[in-house]
């Protein structure tokens, strides 16, 4: 055989391989086209799993007779405004996609731009054009895709299934759905619309969170934070979920540049490490996150289906999305997902049916008399729901706000002055509310404004620990207690080893040890704030915490770990009786302590029962 150059068609097959791997990836590209055309309205219709049509229209500006030939040519495209690959304004700029999935398919495009009379359309089999025809339709572009891959059955065979390649192409309307909230779109198939979203109105972000939560679900939207962070030009924004709100896997998490939706791992590293103190190894955060750079500052084209970029300073991408994650999260600390509440709730619903034996309840709690007794105004039992403002009274008996008698309700007190009173009712108004009790020693019941939060004193507590630490540890100033009686502990000689190689670091963090001779340590002082702890439980997960660290890495590189590993050991809590200011100054501290609507191991330290949630719970709305 000799040299030759290859006939036209055969080029575009080859690049057709590249770009058009699967009916997913000619959606891709065709939707794509049409945001680039400016549309405000995009619906996909793709029938057997886009095998034997997909059909993409839009109303964007269209193409004029001239340009719907030469948009078949290889290599033609209106995108490049200047001769070199630098200035990308638009989500194409290869001109390959149109001929590249029109040499293996058969292929007609309807187009009509503002300038002209009629549409013009064009039909294109396997590589080969036909003429150009005049038909009536509206201004913008329809191309439908015949037949996929006919011309190379090879490719025909490793199609999955139709409900596979659907999917797949859901997902790629879903990702640009994301980036584009202006813009409605619709997916549909022979039974059924897909996906069916409405332009977004409102500023961007408003609009945004409408659209993520369209896509990724209400509950997303409600347990997002605003994410928006400049540096050097570089832009991010978007919305990150709480850590409470979290998922079993990464598929809740979409990256986006420049509006191109991409996978790339720096992202995928950036999210671990800003969430890693807050979620444990094997839960994953749900976020959209859009980074915007000058277009020199990236190189989309190191992937034929654009789906990874190379940054040109990528530490500085990577620092910059860490810190916005980490600040956002640091801002938003007591913030518990949404969704912990509603689980809550819904196990309330399930006790509704079982009724408790009438007799095995105390006497004075059946009927009502008693409650009448009390001397509450006499609000008739039937009539309670017309009484919606009746709330238990904020201030019992000075010696405490539990009274001895357990459920007696009050009169609403009206005059009192009590400074404990006045204060109670200030506290009403802050986000975990003012304490009212606690439960089973430990558990905290709080009230808000609208609604209660119940605290688990223990996971809060050991959050506040950790946080306390770290920052002690900022300021250099880990104060230390000095044991009285040292404690040994015995651990084998590696993990013993681990530790005292390490003694200086723990130092300063609050814990002295020394080498006491086959494989036992004894440990002479602890941090302060841990008061009475476990000392061989800390030391036995430290020493396991070093055999998993990088002999290279500092403690201080992993210092959340370490923090929450001798948090988990402080004198707590859980059990322990707590006085109405000991737990309003619990309640204090965490709204003023970053991350502290959830425990170190990524579970929340509150839920929130709203009143309207309560009211349902009885019927009541
Ligand atoms: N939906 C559309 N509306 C208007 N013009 C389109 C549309 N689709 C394609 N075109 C035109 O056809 C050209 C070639 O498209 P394509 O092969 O996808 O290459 P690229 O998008 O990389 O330019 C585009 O540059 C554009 O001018
Ligand atoms: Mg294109």
């Amino acid at each position: 055989m000799r040299l030759r150059r290859l006939p036209d068609n055969i080029v575009n097959q080859i690049a057709a391989g590249e770009v058009v791997e699967r009916p997913a990836s000619a959606v891709k590209e065709l939707v794509e086209n049409s945001i680039d055309a400016g549309a405000t309205r995009i619906d996909v219709v793709m029938r057997a799993g886009g095998r034997s049509l997909i059909s993409v229209a839009d109303n964007g500006k269209g193409m004029s007779r001239d340009e719907l030939e030469l948009c078949f040519e290889r290599h033609a495209t209106s995108k490049l405004p200047d001769e070199d690959l630098v200035h990308i304004q638009h989500l194409g700029f290869r001109g390959e996609a149109i001929p590249s999935i029109a040499s293996v398919s058969r292929m007609t495009i309807t187009s009509r731009n503002s300038d002209d009379e009629n549409a013009w359309a064009l039909s294109v089999e396997g590589g080969k054009k036909g003429e150009v025809e005049p038909v009536g339709a509206q201004q913008g572009t329809r191309v439908e895709v015949r037949d996929i891959f006919f011309a190379t059955p090879a490719r025909l065979k490793f199609l999955k299934s139709e409900r596979a390649e659907f999917g797949a192409a859901l997902d790629v309307m879903r990702r640009l759905a994301m980036a584009y909230p202006a813009i409605a779109f619709t997916l549909s198939d022979e039974k059924r619309v897909a996906l069916r979203v409405s332009a977004s109105q409102g500023d961007l972000f408003e609009a945004w969170l409408d659209r993520l939560g369209a896509i990724m679900g209400r509950e997303f939207a409600d347990n997002a934070l605003k994410i928006e962070a400049e540096r050097d030009g570089v832009h991010l924004s978007g919305f990150a979920g709480v850590p409470t709100f979290n998922r079993g896997n990464a598929s809740m998490q979409f990256m986006f540049v420049n509006g191109r939706p991409v996978k790339d791992k720096l992202f995928v590293g950036a999210v671990r490490g800003a969430y890693m103190d807050l979620l444990a190894r094997n839960r994953h955060p749900l976020l959209a996150l859009f980074l915007e750079l000058p277009a020199d500052q990236v190189d989309v084209n190191v992937h034929p289906a654009k789906a990874e970029v190379r940054f040109r300073d990528s530490g500085g991408v990577r620092g910059l999305i860490v810190g916005a994650l980490r600040n956002a999260l640091a801002e938003n600390g007591h913030r518990a997902s949404s969704t912990v509440g509603h689980q809550a709730l819904s196990s309330f619903h399930a006790q509704q049916a079982t009724q408790l034996p009438l007799q095995s309840r105390p006497a004075h709690q059946v009927g009502v008399g008693n409650w009448a007794d009390v001397g509450r105004n006499s609000v008739a039992p039937g009539m309670a729901e017309e009484n919606t403002e009746y709330h238990a009274p904020l201030q019992n008996s000075p010696s405490g706000y539990y009274s001895e008698t357990g459920m007696t309700p009050q009169a609403p007190v009206v005059e009192n002055t009590s400074s404990q009173q006045k204060q109670t009712e200030e506290y009403l108004h802050y986000p975990l509310g003012a304490a009212r009790s606690q439960l089973h020693e430990t558990y905290i019941v709080a009230q808000t404004q609208d609604g209660m939060i119940l605290v688990d004193q223990h996971a809060a507590h050991e959050r506040l620990v950790m946080e306390r630490m770290k920052k002690a540890f900022g300021d250099k100033s880990v104060a230390r207690q000095i044991m009285l009686l040292p404690d040994v502990v015995e651990l084998d000689e590696l993990s013993a080893g681990r530790l005292c190689d390490r003694s200086d670091e723990l130092a300063e963090m609050g814990l002295v040890l020394e080498p006491f001779g086959n494989g036992a340590i004894v440990v002479r002082e602890t941090p302060a704030m841990l008061g009475e702890c476990n000392v061989k439980g800390l030391v036995q997960d430290l020493a396991d915490d070093l055999a998993e660290l990088d002999t290279t890495l500092s403690l201080k590189d992993r210092m959340d770990d370490v923090f929450a590993t001798m948090a988990c050991h402080g004198s707590v809590r859980a059990g322990r009786r707590l006085t109405v200011e000991e737990m309003n100054a619990l309640l204090r501290e965490m709204e003023v302590t970053p991350h502290s609507g959830q425990c170190n191991h990524g579970r929340p330290t509150y839920v929130e029962l709203k009143l309207a949630d309560i009211e349902k719970l009885f019927g009541r709305r």
